[in-house]
């Protein structure tokens, strides 16, 4: 098995907390480097990960030595740098969400289609153990039949200069988070949901602060998801059935060394079932080259485009609601 080269475009935090080590964890890919607009960071990231400090962008596109560019960009430069990186051969792992609009989406597809090469958008959740031992309990009938999904995820507030907070470079709360509560709704109950409503607003910024939405699957589910930031932090969802509930804490983002905390909740007993910690990280870049060696990409370019487009219709219902304040 030959390993995937990946490199990555900027040295984000997210590379550095999580992706670099992964990268080099998976037995399936290797860190070859990264690229900064600040050299002097991406040697910061070369010396505690190896690999190498390409000069620029560029350089690392043109390299021989690169099979895949992961793309933990801001928003608004996702779509850019990821026909940029097509266009140079490189299959493309793309940081959530993979593009501010779905005009955009199609225009990444086309073209990995064309090229035949893989565009992925980095969802590791839906690799975590946890989230797959709740569909087992769900498809037992153990809480019966599932009506209401309700997720949460928000945090404190980011510095003042954060990428989030940025509408030129694709900021708000949609996109960073509140994706992965309609993603992860779409993972357990069905991939095209109507919405029947969507809030985004602000307190006082020009992106979206705070989001509200409702959605209805054709499976009988309804979901109920909220997401921000400036908040407590929470990351967690409910799956309310007719015979019992299900709660997922550490829901989306969990680190690869926490045991998942879960409860079942039957006619007032509880249960709490003991799972072992699991790296999404690692198997979110196992099934990246896998899919790179099958050469089928399918199934990936379907799953980045139909969330894309739960994500235009929650954006274009929000413009068109009343919003508490500022609308964005
Ligand atoms: N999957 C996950 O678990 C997860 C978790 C957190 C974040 N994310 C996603 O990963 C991405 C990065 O998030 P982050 O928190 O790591 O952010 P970050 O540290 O701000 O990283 C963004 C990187 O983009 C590069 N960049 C290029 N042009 C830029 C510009 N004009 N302004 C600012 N940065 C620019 C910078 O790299 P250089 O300066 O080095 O070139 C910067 O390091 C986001 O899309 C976010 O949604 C994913």
């Amino acid at each position: 098995m030959k390993r995937v080269r990946i490199a990555s475009l900027g040295a984000a935090k997210i590379l550095g907390k999580y992706m670099a080590q992964a990268m080099k964890d998976c037995e399936r890919t290797e860190f070859v480097g990264v690229a900064s607009r600040d050299p002097a960071r991406a040697r910061e990231v070369v010396k505690q990960f190896g690999g190498r400090a390409f000069e620029s962008y560029d350089a690392l596109l043109r390299s021989q030595d690169v099979d895949a560019v992961y793309i933990p960009l801001p928003i608004a430069l996702h779509e850019k740098w990821s026909l940029e990186a097509l266009k140079h051969g490189k299959h493309i792992l793309v940081e959530k969400s993979f593009s501010n609009g779905l005009a955009a989406c199609e225009r990444v597809l086309d073209l990995a289609r064309k090229n035949n090469l893989l565009a992925s958008e980095n969802f590791m959740c839906a690799f975590h153990r946890q989230h797959h031992f709740v569909r087992s309990v769900i498809s037992d009938g153990k809480i019966g039949e599932p009506k209401f999904f309700q997720a949460w995820f928000g945090c404190p507030g980011f510095p003042k200069d954060d990428i989030r907070y940025s509408k030129e470079l694709g900021g708000g709360v949609l996109g960073d988070m509140g994706t992965y509560t309609v993603f992860m709704s779409r993972f357990f109950f069905g991939e095209d949901p109507q919405i029947l409503s969507a809030n985004l607003w602000s307190e006082d910024r020009t992106v979206d602060e705070f989001g509200s939405v409702h959605l209805n699957h054709a499976s009988g589910v309804h979901s109920a998801l909220q997401f921000g930031i400036s908040l407590e932090y929470r990351n967690e969802y409910t799956i309310w059935g007719t015979k019992g509930y299900i709660r997922v804490e550490r829901a989306y983002s969990i680190p690869p060394d926490q045991p998942p905390v879960i409860l079942i909740r039957r006619q007032n007993e509880d249960e709490k079932p003991k799972l072992d910690s699991d790296d999404h990280f690692v198997n979110r870049l196992s099934e990246f080259a896998e899919r790179i060696e099958s050469g089928d990409f399918t199934p990936s370019y379907s799953a980045v485009w139909n969330q894309a487009v739960t994500m235009e219709n929650v954006r274009n219902f929000a413009r068109s609601m009343p919003t508490g304040k500022k609308p964005t």
